[in-house]
């Protein structure tokens, strides 16, 4: 299969994975979530591994799956927040997907995500402050996606549609 992967960037919280899992219905693409993959692979959370490992060996593990992933076509990928930190990820997911960074603020992520408990990175005091912080140093990498899709809705029509659109002319 000769097709490009679907790849999804932005912040926690942006709706990769309902826009993700809507692309993969609609397409009938295969499904494939960085972030679930490391988990079945270690046989551990992500919390966990943040919390027994650090984040540098969670950044090593996400490096070697987006590695492995990106060779495959066809797909649609759903990446963790922070796959952009490392510019060899979005090099290697360039190279046979095409990406695109769901953009919302970072108060509609804060009311998003305020009430779910599995984030390790915002089990913070000031959860919005860090919020806030981390996408002023991560804008200028998100950036670097392929398009950048208003995922500020709660609807995700609006995303999915304009992905769909895309992935066809490109
Ligand atoms: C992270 C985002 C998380 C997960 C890990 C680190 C980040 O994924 O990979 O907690 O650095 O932004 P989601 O974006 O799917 O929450």
């Amino acid at each position: 299969m000769t097709e490009k992967n679907i790849v999804l960037v932005g912040f926690m919280g942006s709706g990769k994975s309902v826009v993700a899992r809507s692309l993969a219905d609609r397409t009938g693409a295969e499904l494939v979530a960085i972030d679930a993959l490391i988990e079945a692979r270690t046989g551990k959370s992500i919390g966990a591994i943040f919390k027994e490992h650090g984040e540098g060996h969670f950044r090593d593990l996400e490096t070697e799956v987006i590695r492995e992933v990106s060779l495959r076509r066809g797909l649609i990928i759903d990446c963790g927040g922070g796959t952009v930190l490392r510019k060899e990820n979005l090099q290697n997911l360039k190279a046979n997907g095409i990406v695109f960074y769901l953009e919302a603020s970072p108060e509609v992520i804060y009311e998003r995500i305020k009430n779910e408990k599995h984030r390790p990175l915002l089990k913070v005091p000031d959860p919005l402050g860090c919020i806030k912080e981390m996408y002023q140093q991560r804008l200028p990498l998100y950036k670097q996606a392929d398009y950048t899709i208003d995922a500020n809705d709660a609807s995700i029509e609006g995303p999915v549609g304009e992905i769909l659109q895309k992935t066809r002319t490109a």
